[in-house]
């Protein structure tokens, strides 16, 4: 079987192992991505959110990630978080791996539609779709966590079968950004189970996944930063949810701008006349890398498997 994302998808879901879905936003995030997955030897999706690819432009986007398949082949490049059917469309005809359409805050009917359109779309050109059911929410949202609306179980089952997506994108209590819990975290992985149980075969996603390392929000709030009440998601749980259940894609994109941006506070604070870039989106890039090298052994288990 050709090596393509459906093959790394199933190979996760059987093994219980889990793709990175690392977000970049720049060339120097984007190397600390390749240069992790090339140290670790895994697989990895290197995704790019709508606000990601106005920023870049796309004829980078695709440039940079054509770069990055040529140096570890076992790279995925994926549209994150598409709000409608035509950024959707235009990331396919870019030549995308694959999608995500985000319809999760419409009624679900209208969800449905919605996805079923870009599958569609998407799969007559050999792209996969990943849909999303319930909303990933947070404190940063001033809503509380408990109230938050979590997936569904029967929606589920009735939202893969009526859309064909090739994954499915699960609230289960995280939320995205560095403020995930108030209190102890926790996941409902009762309603994780649920969602398996009627839909055993489909690889599930988790959003707002980051650890948010406690080092590293030290490091950035001693180097002049800010950041209050910062908490992640924990390696136990993470770990659990991939072991035990059936999270074959986890989303991280905080880790990688906190580990990018501490360091880089720090060069800069400790080297008051350096002005070449290089030298601390080096760093960034150095730090970043480790990280996410360290994820992809110890938490996703990702490494070897390509
Ligand atoms: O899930 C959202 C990602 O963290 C991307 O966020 O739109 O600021 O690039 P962004
Ligand atoms: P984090 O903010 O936890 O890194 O989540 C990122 C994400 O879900 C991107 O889709
Ligand atoms: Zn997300």
């Amino acid at each position: 079987m050709k090596k393509n994302l459906k093959f790394y998808l199933k190979k996760a879901l059987e093994n219980h192992f889990a793709l990175g879905a690392f977000n970049f936003s720049n060339l120097e995030s984007l190397q600390a991505i390749v240069a992790a997955s090339l140290q670790t030897n895994s697989p990895a999706i290197i995704s790019v959110s709508e606000s990601a690819l106005n920023y870049m432009g796309e004829s980078f986007v695709i440039s940079l990630a054509q770069a990055a398949k040529e140096q570890n082949p076992a790279l995925f490049l994926h549209l994150d978080h598409g709000k409608s059917f035509e950024i959707c469309k235009k990331a396919v005809d870019l030549g995308f791996d694959s999608v995500m359409i985000d319809g999760s805050a419409l009624p679900f009917e209208e969800n449905v539609c919605l996805t079923k359109k870009v599958a569609d779309y998407a799969h007559k050109k050999g792209v996969l779709v990943e849909g999303e059911l319930g909303q990933i929410k947070g404190i940063e949202d001033n809503i509380d966590i408990a109230k938050s609306s979590y997936t569904n179980p029967e929606q589920a089952a009735e939202f893969v079968k009526q859309t064909k997506v090739d994954m499915l994108a699960v609230a289960i209590g995280t939320s995205h950004g560095v403020n995930k819990f108030v209190k102890t975290p926790s996941l409902r992985l009762d309603i994780l189970q649920q969602i398996e149980n009627i839909l055993p075969q489909t690889p599930l996603v988790l959003h707002g996944a980051s650890t948010v390392d406690e080092k590293l929000v030290e490091t950035f709030n001693n180097f002049g930063g800010k950041l209050d009440k910062a908490q992640g998601v924990s390696e136990e749980l993470l770990i659990k949810a991939i072991k035990e259940h059936n999270i074959a894609k986890i989303n991280t994109d905080s880790d990688i701008r906190l580990a990018f941006s501490s360091e880089i506070r720090k060069v800069l604070s400790e080297n008051k006349k350096e002005f070449d870039p290089r030298k601390y989106l080096g760093k960034g890039r150095e730090k970043t890398e480790q990280i996410l090298s360290f994820k992809m052994k110890n938490v996703f288990f990702c490494a070897d498997k390509k």
